[in-house]
């Protein structure tokens, strides 16, 4: 019997019009797309067509500055994915949330519904949020630090499995005559009292198709790494070479054995974003007519505000440093270390850096032909350093259906990609078998602090 080849995931990350800064001020966008339903169902039903994993959207509960630049998040995720998995069939849906700006019983929830109304297609991207803005939203006299918001993350992620394990696969009796609807034995409390919740259950969502949603996590610092190791299914990931992802993977990848998992169980996601051309020199150009477009009002923001910095335009033809110390004012530490790497490695000015970070923000961003576009996806996936790619079109629809309709075909051809669905819920996609209940599986109860 032929050994069926390990197979590739590919998911794709939709961002109103495209994750380019500056997609927004392309001719051919319409920008009326980035609230209206008909755009994400036809990019839910491309990637669909593609085959895809999932599709995936991003949460920031907070206007973020400088939204006069580029377009931001807006549309709430598990609302708008809800309304697109009654226009597809298969692909997965993934909704990021936050752990610091809600409370486990809500999410628990949403998710669970989600799982329900999607026949076991939902998943959650679990974040902290690094958006000090978000604050002032929720009453907060301040955002806490990253320590304390992963600490209360791990105990939330510790109630939210609970909740979705309070209910037995075959608690929904629905005994018409002999009188019994749900059976209460196989329906318990939690009673979950800990630092950070006091959560009593059960939910009121039977278990969902899936046992559970899948769960997505993004964090790169340690006690992200951590938090990804012990609980989730699939990692996103910003690296921008091959040598920090096959790092990225194996230090990731021993985490997960340490928590007692099986590392094939936890899939590395990296991010990929793409200009694509019929040649190499036209993948080229397509990259600079978007970068000629960025306005370095926003990238300056961005980098000031990722990285502690107060760089000004006046700034822009200085050779790119990055001083030490400021380590207090620092939000997504994993990027800072990216950006460090560039300033130690690379003579860079400012106006270049933000123009190479326009598209992905740090993670790998190819300028190429479908064929060296399946390189990279084949070199990076063969070589340990991915399981799969988390797709970053920097401008939709069209990166996206260019991936679908050039890249994915390639992909096929070399046996790296399915040629149809086999299966029906995202797990069914991803390979992953049915969770583990909360009490059978190796996850303890312990001090969340412990692995901060
Ligand atoms: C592909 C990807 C998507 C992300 N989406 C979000 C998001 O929607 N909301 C958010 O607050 N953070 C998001 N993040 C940021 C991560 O949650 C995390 O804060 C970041 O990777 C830095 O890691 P750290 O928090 O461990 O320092 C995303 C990161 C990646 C790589």
């Amino acid at each position: 019997m032929s050994e069926v080849p390990r197979q590739h995931h590919l998911n794709a990350f939709l961002r109103n019009v495209g994750q380019h800064e500056a997609a927004w001020r392309r001719p051919e966008t319409d920008l009326s797309g980035f609230t209206d339903i008909d755009h994400y169902i036809h990019l839910a039903q491309t990637a669909e067509r593609g085959l895809l994993d999932a599709i995936f959207f991003a949460d920031h509960p907070v206007l973020k500055s400088r939204s006069q630049d580029r377009l931001f998040d807006t549309l709430d995720p598990l609302t708008l994915l809800a309304a697109l998995s009654t226009a597809t069939k298969r692909i997965g849906l993934v909704a990021t949330a936050s752990t610091t700006y809600n409370e486990p019983y809500n999410l628990a929830r949403r998710y669970a519904t989600l799982d329900h109304v999607s026949r076991g297609r939902a998943a959650w991207n679990i974040v902290t949020t690094a958006n000090a803005g978000a604050a002032a939203n929720f009453g907060y006299p301040h955002h806490p630090d990253a320590e304390l918001r992963y600490a209360r993350a791990s105990e939330f992620l510790e109630v939210v499995l609970k909740l979705w394990d309070s209910w037995d696969e075959d608690a929904f009796v629905g005994d018409k005559e002999g009188g019994l609807l749900v059976d209460p034995d196989r329906i318990r409390e939690i009673n979950h009292e800990g630092k950070h919740f006091s959560v009593r259950g059960p939910l009121e969502v039977p278990r969902s198709p899936q046992g559970r949603p899948v769960l997505f996590e993004a964090g790169s610092s340690e006690p992200g790494k951590n938090l990804s190791a012990r609980y989730a299914d699939a990692i996103f990931t910003a690296q921008p070479d091959y040598e920090n992802a096959q790092a990225f993977y194996q230090d990731v990848k021993s985490r997960v054995k340490a928590y007692g998992r099986n590392p094939d169980h936890v899939l590395i996601l990296p991010g990929l974003s793409f200009f694509i051309g019929g040649t190499e020199a036209q993948a080229r150009a397509l990259q600079n007519e978007f970068e000629d477009l960025t306005l370095p009002t926003y990238g300056l923001a961005q980098l000031n505000q990722t990285a502690g910095l107060s760089l000004t335009l006046d700034d822009l033809d200085s050779v790119f440093t990055l001083p030490g110390g400021g380590e207090k004012n620092i939000v997504m530490k994993s990027r800072v270390e990216l950006l460090r790497h560039i300033a130690s490695t690379e003579t860079i000015t400012l106006r270049q850096l933000l123009r190479r970070l326009s598209a992905g923000r740090g993670h790998r961003v190819v300028a190429g032909t479908p064929v060296q576009i399946a390189d990279t996806i084949e070199h990076w996936f063969k070589n340990g350093a991915a399981d799969g790619f988390n797709l970053i079109p920097p401008a939709l629809p069209t990166s996206l259906e260019a991936f679908v309709d050039h890249v994915v075909p390639e992909l096929q051809k070399r046996r790296l990609f399915r040629t149809e669905y086999t299966g029906v819920t995202l797990r069914d996609h991803l390979g992953l078998s049915s969770p583990a209940r909360v009490c059978e599986s190796s996850v303890s109860v312990e001090d969340p602090a412990a692995i901060v």
